[in-house]
């Protein structure tokens, strides 16, 4: 019997690009618009397991319009980035909660799995490869999407023997130029995004093209993103591809941060987990992982309870939010108390610029790590 290969970071083959692309400047940036020159890329098939790790330039797939990606969605994915900080030594944020996660999602749709720490070692070799990608400038960064789809050329609805993992990298800028930039919501009731025990908690393509229609009826309407809710109760779950905070004070008048707890509907944000954890090392509130309604946040907004409401993800760190449409009615979120024009929380603020920090090496922390 063929035993199948493991991953394997040391079986790497490089082949380099032989002309380069010119960089494009910072303020040109458009959030996934540029890609570097090369890409890594490793083929598994049933048999024989994942093959030798390529680095190669930049091109195109080939693909059999056959091939299960195409019908069934045979596709995960994975949104990490890699800083430069003020030495220009490479910085990744907390990289073995996106290898886990990526095992987690091509698992749940029968895709293989893999060793995270080798493809980590690969991941930094990649981004080593770029390196001449990644701004220096803080704010800005290298966006890596990992990715695995099924290609085994079949329209039988069976777990595919052929998969490709690839990753892409694309240099990106802040996702609000001039500061922050508060967004209003529509609490979306017609679609729900996932659901208890559904896909919700995997980074599965699906769960994201199933979003840009209800994103298209918040737009319409004069709002800039969806809420997702979920239930009778219309639980707050999800604000577009981000996860959501609230910092209100409880019904007891106790000044809590609140988001929802994993139960199989929510993503596992890399950024979630570390608002949580510096929330729970500051101290300075009750963190809770429970469900929020609309009815408590409506109660909360007009008892002036509600203190801020923020997304949380990795393109944007903190997305302040400033205003929910719900069932015909606006409820107005607080930003800055002390300013009026602001556009950030203090408490958003204090996350963003902390993660920041962190990121970029100006905060000592093992969050961080160095390629
Ligand atoms: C995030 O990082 O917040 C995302 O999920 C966005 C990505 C799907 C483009």
């Amino acid at each position: 019997t063929v035993v199948e290969a493991g991953l394997k970071a040391s079986a790497l083959r490089v082949t380099k690009a032989s002309s380069l692309k010119p960089l494009v400047p910072n303020q040109d940036l458009i959030f996934g618009h540029t890609f570097t020159d090369h890409m890594l890329t490793v083929e598994w098939k049933v048999e024989e397991g994942w093959a030798a790790p390529e680095i190669k330039p930049y091109q195109k797939l080939q693909l059999d319009p056959s091939a299960v990606v195409f019908h069934y969605s045979f596709e995960c994915f994975e949104g990490m980035k890699a800083y430069k900080d003020k030495n220009g030594k490479i910085r990744l944020f907390r990289p073995e909660m996106n290898m886990a996660r990526f095992n987690n999602s091509a698992d749940r749709i029968a895709l293989p799995q893999f060793d995270g720490n080798e493809l980590l070692k690969l991941i930094k070799n990649y981004v080593k490869t770029e390196s001449r990608w990644i701004p220096s400038e803080r704010g800005y960064s290298l966006y890596l999407r990992p990715t695995m789809i099924g290609t085994q050329e079949y329209l039988g609805v069976n777990p595919s023997n052929r998969a490709l993992l690839f990753v892409i990298a694309s240099p990106v800028g802040p996702y609000y130029k001039t500061g922050f930039k508060a967004v209003s919501l529509y609490a979306t009731t017609e679609y729900v995004r996932a659901w208890p025990n559904g896909t919700g908690a995997n980074k599965v393509g699906g769960n994201y093209a199933i979003g840009i229609k209800p994103q298209l009826m918040a737009t319409k309407q004069g709002y800039q993103q969806n809420l997702w809710l979920f239930g009778e109760d219309h639980q707050l779950t999800e604000v577009g591809t981000m996860n959501c905070f609230v910092l209100w004070k409880d019904d007891k008048g106790e000044l809590e941060l609140v988001t929802p707890p994993l139960d199989g509907s929510i993503l596992p944000g890399v950024t979630r987990d570390s608002i949580l954890g510096l929330a729970r090392e500051w101290g300075k509130f009750k963190v809770s992982e429970k469900s929020v309604s609309m009815p408590q946040i409506k109660e909360a907004v007009k008892q002036g309870r509600m203190l801020e409401m923020f997304g949380a993800g990795t393109a944007c760190i903190v997305s302040p939010i400033k205003k929910i449409g719900y069932l015909n009615e606006d409820l107005d979120i607080p930003l800055d108390p002390n300013d009026p024009n602001a556009q950030a929380g203090p408490w958003a603020k204090k996350f963003n610029d902390t993660i920041m920090d962190i990121q970029y090496g100006d905060l000592p922390h093992d969050w961080s790590v160095l390629v």
